[in-house]
């Protein structure tokens, strides 16, 4: 049997991070469901279909982890179209032998919600606006506004809104470097596996 693990959370809150540290520590595969939304966004035309077609190509686009390509992926995620074209390729993502890590905003609550283990990873808004604006050399007070906007869009959206699954975890790493983050959620898989 697979091993998922879903990781969700707001904008910049070490979900990524996490993720392929997990990933890694544990020989599984890592999906950042986020690329696909920035992908569809970055597109341009009809959303729906871009998500209906979307590409190994669209995902590999060097404009992806911008601010603006963010923006565009939350307006985006809130079509309930978009994010139904994205299901299936994601379950079936999170079923690979011999484990999948996937990170997002819906993997606990919607695509995932048998997964072996759910984090809900969480810090302050200035912290998360912090750590985005020197990943992309950004203005930290414009990141943080950003970032605000968007978790906002995300958790007010009808169709998968962000918010833990009751059985998530929630991991606050506004005071942890990141390898106590990843440590503590090694412990979790770790006590899972057995
Ligand atoms: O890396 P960061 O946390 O800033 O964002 P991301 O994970 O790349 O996600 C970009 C946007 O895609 C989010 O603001 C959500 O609107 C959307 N998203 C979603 O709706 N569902 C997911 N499973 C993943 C991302």
């Amino acid at each position: 049997m697979p091993f998922t693990i879903a990781i969700d959370g707001p904008a910049a809150s070490g979900k990524g991070t996490i993720a392929r540290a997990i990933s890694r520590r544990f020989g599984f595969h890592h999906l950042d469901t986020g690329l696909l939304y920035r992908a569809v966004g970055a597109k341009g035309g009809d959303p729906i279909l871009a998500a209906e077609g979307l590409s190994a190509e669209d995902l590999a686009r060097s404009d992806l982890r911008t601010n603006e390509a963010g923006q565009a992926a939350s307006r985006v995620a809130a079509i309930p179209e978009v994010r139904a074209a994205l299901i299936e390729f994601q379950r079936r993502f999170a079923v690979l032998e011999p484990g999948a890590v996937l990170d997002g905003r819906d993997i606990g609550t919607v695509i995932c919600p048998e997964a072996e283990l759910k984090l809900y990873v969480i810090a302050s808004d200035e912290v998360r606006a912090g750590r985005r604006a020197t990943e992309l050399g950004a203005d930290p007070a414009e990141t943080l506004a950003a970032l605000r906007e968007r978790d906002a869009r995300d958790s007010a959206r009808a169709t998968a809104p962000l918010r833990p699954a009751d059985d998530a975890v929630i991991l606050d790493t506004t005071d942890m470097s990141i390898t106590e983050a990843v440590s503590r959620a090694i412990v979790e898989v770790q006590t899972r596996r057995r």
